[in-house]
């Protein structure tokens, strides 16, 4: 067992874990936090993605003791009903999910993406990788989330709402 405390959407929350325990599971299990989803649990599907210090993990490959004073953005810690993050709203206008058991991933995955993207880094189908323009294509769009699965096909929704909100922040031009 060991002392760790994690920063989740601005608060901060102290606990004795099992080192063994998850960063998905601490998130779930010991604070409640169930919008991050458990899908495959082996690092394959995305479901449980969350946002470290800016950057996009697999909860559910991390230990949560080795997260100890990061800052951990979770779903509930993008928006709420009320106020959905924009990449929830265009999740919702473009129908970019149906059952939603990925989208909370998907949505956190999304947005760290555009990060990714907007800081100039390539991709695998990025043909010139020293490129300072990288177009941001369907098929940039696409490989970038390949991390994160969708069984109910809901893909075209999910590209054309990250475009919409890569279009609208200036991230892309179209
Ligand atoms: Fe973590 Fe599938 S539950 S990648
Ligand atoms: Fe059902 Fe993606 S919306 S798995």
């Amino acid at each position: 067992m060991q002392d760790v405390q994690l920063t989740v959407n601005g608060e901060n929350h102290r606990m004795r874990v099992d080192t063994r325990v998850s960063l998905l599971d601490a998130l779930r299990e010991h604070l409640g936090l169930t919008g991050t989803k458990k899908g495959c649990d082996q690092g394959a599907c995305g479901a449980c993605t969350v946002i470290v210090d800016g950057q996009r993990i697999a909860s559910c490959l991390a230990l949560a003791v080795q997260y100890d004073g990061r800052q951990i953005t979770t779903i509930e810690g993008l928006g709420t009903a009320e106020a959905p993050h924009p990449m929830q709203r265009a999740f919702v206008k473009h129908d970019g999910f149906q059952c939603g058991y990925c989208t909370s991933g998907q949505i956190c995955s999304a947005i760290a993406m555009l990060d990714e993207y907007r800081a100039g880094a390539p991709s695998v189908v990025t043909e010139d990788i020293g490129a300072t323009d990288i177009r941001l294509s369907d098929g940039e769009i696409r490989e970038r989330m390949s991390g994160n699965l969708c069984r109910c096909g809901a893909y075209n929704g999910i590209v054309a709402a990250i475009r919409e909100v890569a279009v609208s922040t200036g991230v892309s031009e179209q």
